[in-house]
């Protein structure tokens, strides 16, 4: 894509595709204003999760919980600042309108560096190098390094090259926006948004690596900015029709998001169903996110249950599916009785760890052969009585 239409998109949104209605979608995002974060963790924890709070009342922006939000976020001015540096270029020189530097902020990805990057470094430079960034483009790993070659990285790997600025931003990926759980209710806070986000670090070698929308959230965009933001609608991850029905939700670390929604919605509504959430996190003193609320929920009698699971608090890990299995014949009373069941969070590990522990539950509390079992939770994915919002 030329260099002025990645810029032109980095604002307004692909030309070519059709146009939705606005602010529902990644092609055509609203203006919203961001208004606070706050910690989640108190001090003494390894993670670092904030409730994010975003204005939705300029632009009118509606969502059901349950929905997912988009955001565009833009790469940290600092490591913009050492591409340029890496680069030798001036921040101002102009690429579509704009200044490189602006596109370095929001227009396009800072990491991984693409095989188009390095397509142009081995037009660029000679010999080794040249054979170097031929083998990177496609897709090969000479030095056993790729994985660590952000856009930075990648220069720095071929030190002293200069590709003209419009040429390197034409080799970059657009920025791409990033998805988070909603966490509020638009009953209960109206014309507002929050989100729950775990902030990404981690080091590679010397060098500080940051998750570009959650650090954008969690440190770099001030109260009072104007973000560019959608709502992705949910589909099958909602509160049942039928407000009697009963909800199991599970969710460890940010996964407890949508139904901080869920429960504050179901209060709004007075929804008489029961409801059931698991929440784990490392540890009980300091990763215990909305603690005050959830056991304010459960003394009022909305929160039915509340089920907790402190993975680093004892000598063994104790995850949230092995206190299903504590308490596996209520579960199965739950289920057996109509309730959906929900699990929001980590899809890697935790999502499949959680339905093996589910199918086991109805296997031996529900008096099934481990196929039929099996072949039980199909049903209710089936049905619509179990979803997941896993990422
Ligand atoms: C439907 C949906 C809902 C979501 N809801 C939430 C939510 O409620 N809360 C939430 O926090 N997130 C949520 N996410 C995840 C979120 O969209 C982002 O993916 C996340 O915040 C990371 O984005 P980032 O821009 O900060 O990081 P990026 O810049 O995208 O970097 C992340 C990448 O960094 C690399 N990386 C990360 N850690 C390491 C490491 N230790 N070592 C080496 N490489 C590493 C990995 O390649 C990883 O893919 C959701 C995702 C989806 C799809
Ligand atoms: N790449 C990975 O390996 C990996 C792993 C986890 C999360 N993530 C991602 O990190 C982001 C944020 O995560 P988060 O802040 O929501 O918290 P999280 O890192 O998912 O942790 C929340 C809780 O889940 C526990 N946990 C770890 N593995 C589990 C498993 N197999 N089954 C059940 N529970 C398990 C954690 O315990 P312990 O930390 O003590 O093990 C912690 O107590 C998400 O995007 C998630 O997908 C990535």
């Amino acid at each position: 894509m030329p260099a002025a239409a990645k810029v032109a998109n980095a604002v307004v949104g692909p030309a070519d595709k059709p146009q939705t209605p606005a602010g529902t979608s990644r092609d055509n995002p609203v203006e919203a204003t961001f208004i606070s974060r706050a910690l989640l963790n108190k001090p003494g924890s390894a993670k670092e999760t904030w409730h994010i709070e975003i204005d939705l009342t300029e632009c009118g922006l509606d969502y059901q919980v349950g929905d997912a939000f988009g955001l565009y976020p833009h790469n940290d001015p600092a490591l913009a600042d050492a591409v340029l540096r890496a680069l030798d270029a001036p921040p101002d020189f102009p690429v579509g309108g704009r200044t490189l530097r602006e596109v370095l902020i929001d227009g396009i990805s800072l990491a991984p560096a693409p095989d188009t990057l390095f397509q142009l470094l081995s037009y660029i430079t000679g010999g080794e190098r040249r054979k170097k960034a031929q083998a990177l483009s496609a897709g090969e790993d000479p030095d056993g390094d790729a994985a660590t070659l952000d856009v930075l990285a990648a220069i720095e790997k071929f030190s002293g090259v200069r590709p003209d600025p419009e040429a390197f931003i034409e080799a970059l990926d657009p920025l791409q926006p990033r998805l988070y759980s909603i966490s509020s209710s638009p009953k209960v806070h109206k014309g507002r948004v929050a989100l729950t986000v775990d902030a990404v670090r981690y080091d590679i070698g010397k060098r500080k690596r940051l998750g570009v929308a959650s650090t954008f959230l969690a440190g770099r965009a001030e109260p009072g900015a104007s973000l560019r933001v959608y709502v992705q609608k949910a589909h099958g991850f909602a509160l049942p029709q039928d407000p009697r029905t009963p909800i199991i939700m599970i969710g460890p670390g940010t996964g407890v998001a949508p139904f901080r929604a869920f429960l504050l919605d179901r209060r709004a509504t007075g929804a008489p169903g029961k409801n059931w959430l698991f929440f784990g996190h490392q540890r009980s003193d300091c990763d215990f996110f909305y603690a005050d609320e959830l056991n304010a929920l459960k003394t009022s009698g909305l929160l039915t249950r509340l089920s907790l699971a402190w993975s680093r608090d004892g000598d063994k890990k104790f995850y949230v599916q092995d206190r299903m299995r504590e308490v596996g014949r209520e579960l199965w009373t739950w289920l057996a009785e109509g309730a959906n069941l929900y699990i929001c969070g980590d899809a890697k590990r935790m999502a499949k760890d959680v339905e093996r522990a589910l199918v086991d539950i109805v296997a031996q509390f529900g008096a099934r052969t481990t196929d039929e079992a099996v072949a039980f939770v199909a049903e209710l994915k089936k049905k619509g009585r179990f979803q997941q919002d896993v990422y």
